[in-house]
């Protein structure tokens, strides 16, 4: 490990080697989002099969009084992974907010989206903070308590273990008196869910190929495209929607210097996207240091908005 570790260079070399290694391949998801990956997710959020956004976004507009009592005296929202330029703006007005803190991996995303978010609210102190929000971030001092959003249920691609531990860091990110306002998929009918996984237009394919090109591009990587398709399969037991890019024929490339080989009909397993029941997602917020404040969801249940409260110390698990 060390001596492969020494030899590839960064976390993405190292993640994709060692993905493909194992006896069942997969790769990070996030590595999905290189610039045209990140293009290519904002098609997916357009889509007629891909509800969550569209359906979140009502959501927000319609509990916006709602969101402006519970936040009470709350002006500081700080968004993890502010890649939406269409939602955020919705709860900043909700609150009032007067400062907004967007933290982000993507230096170029930030830029893009938090410029035209400081243009149109001239009285908005925007602060554009560059890191990975799963890890402890240098925050500036800001006015507190906080208003913490996590939207799109990207909550959905941890899984259990590291969505608690991400949820743990945000509560002690965000400290006492703070809210946490999340957008969380629900559990439903299988054939909703893999179609808006796998469009008719075939978005969701090119953005789960991406990933190849990408580790071709960067990578020195020799993996055909053209021998690769989309597959998005909902496993029950484990409720969640899995993509897979399945290998046509079988095959042998290279990665940063290492050989694989794949047989037809072997997948590289790309993205677990999780879906929860609203008793999941409180026993979720519940075993993080969160207390469920309130709870709203559209008619045909297609998505749930979640405000949680920090807990205070005698209700941490
Ligand atoms: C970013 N994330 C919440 C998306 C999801 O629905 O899990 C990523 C995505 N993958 C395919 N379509 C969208």
């Amino acid at each position: 490990m060390t001596d492969l570790a020494a030899t590839l260079d960064g976390n993405f070399a190292l993640d994709v080697v060692k993905g493909l290694g194992q006896p069942i391949k997969s790769i990070p998801s996030r590595y999905f989002y290189d610039l045209r990956g990140s293009e290519l997710f904002d098609e997916i959020t357009r889509l007629p099969e891909y509800y969550p956004t569209r359906t979140e976004l009502g959501l927000l507009q319609k509990h916006a009084r709602d969101l402006a009592r519970l936040s009470g005296q709350r002006r500081t929202v700080l968004e993890f992974g502010a890649g939406s330029v269409t939602k955020t703006p919705v709860l900043l007005d909700a609150v009032d907010a007067q400062t907004f803190v967007a933290i982000d991996i993507s230096g170029e995303y930030l830029a893009q989206s938090t410029t035209a978010l400081g243009q149109e609210r001239p009285g908005l102190r925007v602060i554009a903070v560059e890191g990975d929000f799963t890890r402890p971030l240098d925050l500036p001092s800001l006015p507190r308590p906080l208003i913490g959003f996590f939207s799109g249920s990207t909550i959905g691609n941890f899984a259990h273990h590291a969505a608690v531990d991400l949820l743990r860091s945000f509560r002690a990110t965000l400290g006492e008196g703070a809210l946490l306002i999340m957008g969380i998929d629900t559990r439903k009918n299988p054939q909703l869910l893999e179609a808006a996984y796998d469009d008719a237009a075939g978005v969701t394919a090119e953005f789960n190929l991406n990933l190849l090109a990408r580790i071709n591009r960067e990578l020195e990587g020799t993996m055909p495209l053209d021998a690769f398709e989309h597959r998005a399969v909902w496993h029950d037991g484990y409720g969640r929607i899995e993509m897979h890019l399945v290998a046509s024929r079988d095959m042998t490339f290279r990665v940063a210097g290492q050989a694989f080989a794949m047989r037809s009909g072997e997948t590289i397993h790309t993205e677990n996207s999780y879906k929860y029941t609203l008793a999941e997602a409180r026993l979720m917020a519940r075993a993080s240091g969160w207390e469920p404040m309130a709870y709203w969801t559209d008619a045909a249940e297609m998505f749930g908005l979640h405000v949680w409260a920090a807990a205070t110390q005698e209700h941490l698990p």
